[in-house]
């Protein structure tokens, strides 16, 4: 730890006594980030205990904040992390205009050990589903220049308590691993360390055949073994702390074990047991399936429950929230309910690949939230995500963690869209306290971004809480998924063609003349339904009783099957879109009446992306719908939107970008509101 930081940061808290808080305004950088707070905010004293014992209520990175007898509040820790996190905490009471809270004891100890940020950062500057320019690394400048961006992205980490960051992309280029690229990543190390960030890198597991020409990669082979084993050294030689690695192996056409009829655990133990003399971990990623079988969301389940207990206690298995891939809305990921003796986490999309990319407002906190508190029922009731991925449903998880994928790049506002930074905030908060609710961590946020002023923050709160349910109804409602135009990801395209079934929209909609929905259920379906434990099982199993909300994930019914509200289900589905549809339309009426409380640059563009989202909104139901009536020959509500372009319009449109950008308003279909 960085002894120069904690006394240079308690001695500068000292000093400042109860002075108005000033915050960090990069030059270069939106000068609105106010949550990357800087370290001399309101506080009235600052002091480590030096306590000749380790306070075990704290850890290594908890902190409690105290009065004293002058009514002082003084920050103790074990640590210069605890103490620096301890600092934060404060200065977001200030912020907030909570200060009353200190009043009483605060205790504050993060939940998940590891809070880990992933970036799909390629050495070429893209971003893999970057919506936000380009990469932060800016690699062909190190290791000798260095960006102030560099050291604000960690502040901002560190003040909503992110501990690790990912650096490159899963799909990774064997390249990050030489001594060329291990210099550069040095420098970002050496800025994020007094900030309590560690680095970690996604590996190419071909690597050894990439970089040293050996004629395999097989994870039993003594010489690839060996070349990891010196690699590591190399690494921790040059990069003392480094934190580990990631991996995305044997998925979408990236090497790992299989190639070598080797399972997922030979390849994460080889790696895992190079990284164990220096306490570094593998977090090994649960997102594989394979374009032969009948049904992607079984798959993660099927490869990784016979491994169980098979891995070393280093590595951590990575499973996405749901089974598919970050949809809209997915049951939670069935995995999470099915190991016993093996570490998972869970991992997020901050970034919104199938969520409007950073041209929707979509505040994230309430999906995720949705799937940490979704019951496995493993052991029981209680048996939550949380609890499973905390080890607190087996008591045997020696390492818990939780991963996001950012959605930060090298826009001037850091998130492509000004909202979206709320998802990056939220992720951090999350990570240290999953039970934080989505209503504080959006409070939190915009007043730190915006204003305390109640009459912006309620309103402009209420919109936010609001925007993942619209974006699922105005995308894919009621359980529908993966109806986009790949591979973009960005707009509607259910007749989308593909080279691979599974990424073909058909797979999961199974729109026909008989109906729409993915048969998953036991008798006539998939059988996915039996990956969850009971009352889930026969919940989802039975179509009265499956949620409304997922209903065409797990059955597939007739186009006038009666919903529980009476309508068929081809009412419903027009109807849930229109829903989706209005609260889209109703965001900008939200924001223009918070317009005197917002600088013009930021409200101009908030406003203009709003416009576009609502115009979404409706292009979403046009292709979906127009396409699903070429089946079901019915028609659309006379009281539902006018749909404005035909079908062949529709299909006929080409949007013309690729996997690493967001597009331009401009290139979009013509939509109106009027
Ligand atoms: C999705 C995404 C890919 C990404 C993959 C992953 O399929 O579209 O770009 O590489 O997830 O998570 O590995």
């Amino acid at each position: 730890m960085n002894r120069k930081l904690t006394l240079g940061l308690a001695v500068a808290l000292m000093a400042m006594g109860m002075q108005s808080c000033s915050h960090a305004r990069p030059e270069n950088r939106s000068g609105h980030d106010l949550w990357f707070y800087d370290i001399t905010a309101p506080v009235t004293a600052v002091n480590k205990e030096l306590l000749n014992k380790y306070d075990s209520q704290l850890g290594d990175e908890g902190f409690r904040i105290k009065r004293n007898d002058k009514g002082e509040s003084v920050i103790y820790a074990n640590t210069d992390a605890g103490l620096m996190y301890g600092t934060y905490h404060l200065i977001r009471l200030g912020m907030c205009g909570e200060t009353s809270k200190l009043e009483k004891e605060i205790v504050e100890v993060p939940a998940f050990k590891y809070r880990v940020l992933n970036h799909w950062d390629n050495p070429n500057l893209t971003v893999e589903r970057g919506y936000a320019g380009k990469s932060l690394w800016k690699w062909e400048e190190l290791p000798g220049t260095i960006r102030p961006e560099y050291e604000e992205y960690a502040r901002a980490n560190a003040s909503i308590g992110i501990n690790g960051t990912v650096l490159n992309n899963v799909n990774a280029d064997a390249r990050m691993l030489s001594r060329e690229y291990l210099e550069k990543v040095k420098v970002l190390a050496d800025i994020f360390r007094p900030y309590n960030i560690k680095v970690y890198l996604s590996l190419n597991f071909a690597a050894p055949k990439h970089l040293a020409n050996l004629k395999t990669s097989d994870p039993l082979d003594k010489d690839v073994i060996k070349w990891w084993n010196d690699k590591v050294a190399e690494i921790y030689s040059i990069i003392p702390d480094f934190g580990g690695f990631l991996v995305k192996a044997n998925s979408e056409g990236q090497s790992g074990p299989q190639d070598y009829g080797r399972t997922h655990a030979d390849g994460a133990n080889m790696i895992a047991d190079a990284l164990k003399p220096y306490g570094g971990i593998v977090m090994w990623r649960a997102f594989v399936y394979a374009p032969e079988s009948p049904d992607r969301a079984k798959q993660a389940v099927e490869e990784f429950k016979p491994l169980d207990g098979q891995f070393r206690d280093n590595v951590i298995i990575q499973i996405k929230n749901g089974p598919v891939d970050f949809q809209p809305r997915e049951p939670f990921s069935p995995l999470f309910g099915q190991l016993e003796h093996t570490n998972i986490m869970a991992e997020m999309q901050i970034t919104q690949e199938y969520l409007g990319h950073s041209n929707h407002m979509v505040y994230l906190h309430p999906m995720w939230k949705e799937c940490l508190d979704s019951d496995t029922y493993q052991k029981g009731e209680g048996s939550t995500v949380a609890a499973e991925t905390l080890g607190k449903v087996h008591g045997n998880t020696s390492i818990s963690a939780i991963a996001g994928v950012t959605n930060i790049g090298d826009d001037i506002n850091w998130c492509g869209h000004q909202l979206a930074q709320a998802n990056w905030y939220a992720f951090g908060r999350m990570a240290w306290n999953p039970d934080l609710s989505s209503e504080q961590i959006i409070d939190e946020w915009l007043k730190q971004t915006f204003t305390t002023d109640k009459k912006f923050v309620e309103p402009v709160a209420k919109m936010m809480l609001a925007s993942r349910e619209a974006c699922v109804k105005y995308e894919m409602p009621m359980g529908l998924h993966h109806t986009f135009k790949g591979p973009d990801h960005y707009g509607p395209g259910p007749w989308d063609r593909s080279s691979r079934p599974d990424w073909e929209p058909a797979y999961y909609h199974k729109a026909a003349a008989d109906g729409v929905g993915f048969d998953r259920t036991s008798k006539t379906g998939t059988d996915a339904v039996s990956q969850y434990h009971e009352p889930l099982k026969s919940l989802y199993d039975n179509v009265e009783t499956c949620p409304e909300n997922l209903i065409l994930w797990f059955h597939h019914l007739p186009w006038d099957y009666k919903m529980k509200d009476g309508h068929t289900l081809w009412e419903k589905l027009c109807y849930t879109f229109e829903e989706g549809i209005k609260e889209a339309r109703g965001f900008i009426r939200t924001w223009e009446s918070v317009e005197k409380f917002v600088d013009q640059e930021r409200y101009d563009q908030v406003h203009e992306k709003l416009i576009r989202q609502a115009k979404d909104a409706i292009w979403w139901r046009d292709a979906t719908m127009l396409y699903f009536q070429q089946y079901s020959k019915m028609e659309i509500p006379s009281d539902c939107t006018p749909p404005q372009h035909t079908l062949d319009e529709l299909r006929r449109f080409r949007l013309g970008i690729s996997n690493y950008e967001n597009p331009a308003i401009e290139k979009l279909p013509d939509y109106s509101l009027e």
